[in-house]
């Protein structure tokens, strides 16, 4: 019998007779770097409390930049869930619902915020589109348009891993994932402060700003930080966004910099090598 033969039961692929569980079987199949989808896109997570919930004196600058930007480059923005999640999360866990529960609940938020910031770009051609069309049809929305907004909460919904009471990948996991999945030329974390501290600027008077650093220093950092706890742990293992930079939202023309290259936050080196 051979692997060339017509018959169903031997289909022939170099996976056929190996088990998927051996690194060093797989390796040489599995071991190549994947295609980048969309490297051209720029994608750009806006806080959710940082930066929507502060409302007209945030956003509002923030999308004139935007619009500034958009015959400069093609967008996927997505938001984050803030102050409404949070509140969620404090009912949700008082009533003792599980982490499967909270996280499609706080998710909700980050879509609310998506869409008031692409309604205030309608005018521009831009629109909200939900996670399966990201996933499906991103390519012809962005040959039609020069952005689109979605939530950047992932869509684990109820299989939201149950190692802790809130939900542990959260807008930050999930634009990262989207970013690197996509094979995008960039992500760019936007904030109220000016980057990653040692310590929360806003607590800690003393805390030192990081211009730059990496997701395996990140990954050992006690403390606080500006983004999910499970963000530098995913980004050891990406495969095409070297760096991602977090930046202040709340400082006219530090996104128009960052996009262009320029360092004007903290860069966070990932555990993905140039190709
Ligand atoms: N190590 C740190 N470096 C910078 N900011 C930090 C750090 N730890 C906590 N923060 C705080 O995180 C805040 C952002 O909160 P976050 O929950 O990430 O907001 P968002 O929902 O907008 O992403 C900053 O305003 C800052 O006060
Ligand atoms: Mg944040």
């Amino acid at each position: 019998m051979t692997d060339t033969t017509n018959d169903i039961k031997h289909v022939a692929s170099p996976l056929a007779r190996q088990t998927l569980l051996d690194g060093s079987l797989t390796a040489p199949i599995a071991g190549k770097r994947p295609i980048r989808l969309l490297p051209w896109l720029q994608v750009i997570k806006i806080g959710g409390r940082s930066i929507m919930d502060r409302g007209a004196e945030a956003i509002l600058p923030i999308v004139d930049e935007i619009r500034r930007l958009l015959p400069e480059h093609r967008l996927l923005i997505l938001t984050g869930a803030g102050i409404r999640a949070r509140h969620l999360y404090s009912v949700g866990l008082d009533l003792g619902l599980p982490v499967g529960s909270l996280a499609p609940l706080a998710a909700s938020e980050a879509g609310q915020n998506g869409h008031i910031l692409a309604s205030l770009l309608a005018s521009e051609g831009v629109s909200y589109v939900e996670h399966p069309t990201i996933a499906k049809q991103l390519a012809i929305h962005l040959m039609a348009t020069r952005a689109v907004v979605g939530s950047a909460f992932p869509p684990y919904h109820h299989h939201e891993f149950p190692g802790q009471r809130i939900p542990q990948h959260r807008a930050d996991t999930g634009a990262f994932l989207l970013a690197d999945a996509l094979g995008a030329a960039g992500l760019t974390i936007v904030e109220d402060v000016d980057g990653v501290y040692s310590a929360d600027p806003k607590a800690d008077s003393g805390a030192k700003f990081i211009a730059e650093t990496s997701a395996e220093e990140l990954v050992k950092h006690e403390g606080t930080l500006p983004f999910d706890r499970a963000l530098p742990e995913v980004m050891l293992n990406a495969r095409h966004i070297e760096r991602v930079q977090v930046i202040n939202g709340l400082v006219p023309g530090k996104l128009t910099a960052a996009l262009r290259g320029e360092h004007v936050g903290t860069l966070v080196k990932t555990g993905a090598r140039a190709a």
